[in-house]
């Protein structure tokens, strides 16, 4: 039998999951693997003739068919991908990041020099949803995408929910439990679900999207107050990863938190799960949920694509055609300003006779029509906690209704889900 060959960079996480998980198949040999540091001690046992710490032996091997890049970042990734294509190798990579920021150049190499790029891990970890999307879902018109991409925040915030915790002490129990890194940034403030919502949004909307252009908020400012009060109101806060499109190709595409009602089945997508909803024609609605991260996950998805390549390869000049991807066309990016959501809004204000009727006020001379407005009694320092739940509108008249409330304390403001 002809064995797909392949060279391996980065054996942390996911690559040491790769390697235990590809010793099952015979159809697949590893010529190399490229770490930064050879001395290091390893949860999987290599040959040490099979380990470099110079991932060009690999992106230069003429026998090497497949390179799969498991180090993260845009470079030196980004690099070494470059030249292994300019080399001839298919690629698989779980690099979100890189496909965010440098996804259309790298695609665009690639059919330039007839390879392939598959990269299942790098959206939602174990949850296969490039494939099929790019494949049985081909058939439809994607418009919607919902998503929880993201295990630390939503840990965080199913923590918060369930114990009525605060933010900074879920978040430090996460970091002694290894659910988030010692610098969360990368998680608690969006950047991780907006590299992910960026390339899968390009996909299933075929068009392209910028990732400069996907706006970003983070879950660090949301109070178990806030947590409080949305379940009393029949929602769930979640870090949402959503994008959408209308026929004229305008991309509203973010990440943020949100309240969702408590009837969704992401409401119900707790601890480190993750999901993706898609809605279109002439599928309409379908969520597939499942494990987002971790080693043995993401190296299902990491092994997946390098089987589906070896079982292509070598039979026809242009493997893997319906996985292609260079867009001609972009999106036009939807600012955040422009934007129509409801708003859960919670203010603490004097408690002035007429106070409510003033916050109506303001918001109807923005033409904000209220969904609810509840008053929670009257604390000792004479101030009323309010909370505010709007009927859609848009953002930058909601902004200014914000800014005319100068004598209250706006607490937070949250989008709500339709
Ligand atoms: N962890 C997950 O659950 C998960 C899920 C989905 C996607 N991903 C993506 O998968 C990729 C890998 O993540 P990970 O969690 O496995 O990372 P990791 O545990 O930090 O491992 C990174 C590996 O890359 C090696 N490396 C780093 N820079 C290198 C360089 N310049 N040359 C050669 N080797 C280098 C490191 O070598 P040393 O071991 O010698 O330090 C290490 O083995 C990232 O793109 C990440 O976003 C991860």
């Amino acid at each position: 039998m002809n064995k797909l060959k392949i060279g391996i960079i980065g054996l942390g996480t996911v690559g040491s999951g790769v390697y235990k998980t590809l010793k099952n198949f015979d159809n697949v040999e590893i010529i190399k693997i490229a770490v930064k540091n050879l001395n290091k001690k390893r949860s999987v046992e290599v040959p040490s003739s099979m380990l470099t710490d110079n991932p060009y032996e690999i992106v230069n091997d003429p026998s090497i068919d497949v390179v799969v890049e498991l180090i993260g970042g845009v470079e030196p990734a980004y690099s070494y991908l470059e030249t292994a294509i300019k080399n001839g190798k298919h690629i698989v990579t779980a690099n979100k990041e890189l496909l965010a920021k440098r996804g259309e150049e790298i695609f665009n190499l690639a059919e330039k020099y007839n390879r392939v790029i598959l990269y299942e891990a790098a959206i939602a970890g174990g949850i296969p949803i490039i494939m099929p999307v790019k494949t049985i879902l081909a058939g439809n018109k994607i418009n919607k995408i919902h998503a929880i991409l993201n295990g630390t925040t939503n840990y965080i915030l199913t923590k918060m929910d369930t114990e009525g915790a605060s933010y900074e002490a879920v978040l430090k129990e996460a970091q002694e439990l290894g659910y988030a890194e010692t610098d969360p940034t990368g998680d608690v403030e969006g950047f991780d679900a907006a590299y992910k919502i960026t390339t899968l949004a390009t996909i299933a909307f075929k068009k392209k999207i910028k990732f400069e252009n996907v706006y970003r908020e983070g879950i660090t400012k949301i109070r178990k107050e806030d947590m409080k009060e949305a379940n009393e109101f029949g929602y769930k806060i979640k870090l949402i990863a959503t994008a959408s499109i209308d026929e004229n190709d305008n991309a509203d595409v973010r990440v943020h938190p949100m309240l969702i009602s408590k009837d969704t089945t992401l409401a119900h997508i707790d601890y480190v799960t993750n999901a993706v909803e898609l809605n279109g024609f002439p599928i309409g609605k379908v969520v597939l949920s499942g494990p987002g991260a971790g080693e043995f996950p993401t190296a299902s998805s990491v092994v997946g694509d390098i089987l589906a390549i070896a079982a292509e390869f070598g039979k026809s000049d242009y493997i893997l055609p319906m996985m292609r991807c260079n867009h001609s066309t972009k999106a036009n990016p939807v600012k955040i300003e422009d934007t129509y959501n409801k708003y859960y809004i919670s203010i603490t204000a004097p408690n002035a006779i007429g106070i409510i009727a003033k916050i109506g006020t303001i918001c109807a001379n923005k033409n904000i029509s209220l969904s609810s407005i509840l008053q929670r009694g009257v604390s000792k320092d004479n101030t009323a906690d309010i909370i505010v739940i709007t009927e859609k509108c848009q953002e930058k008249l909601l902004r200014e209704a914000v800014e005319e409330l100068k004598d209250c304390t706006v607490n937070s403001i949250i989008r709500v889900a339709d």
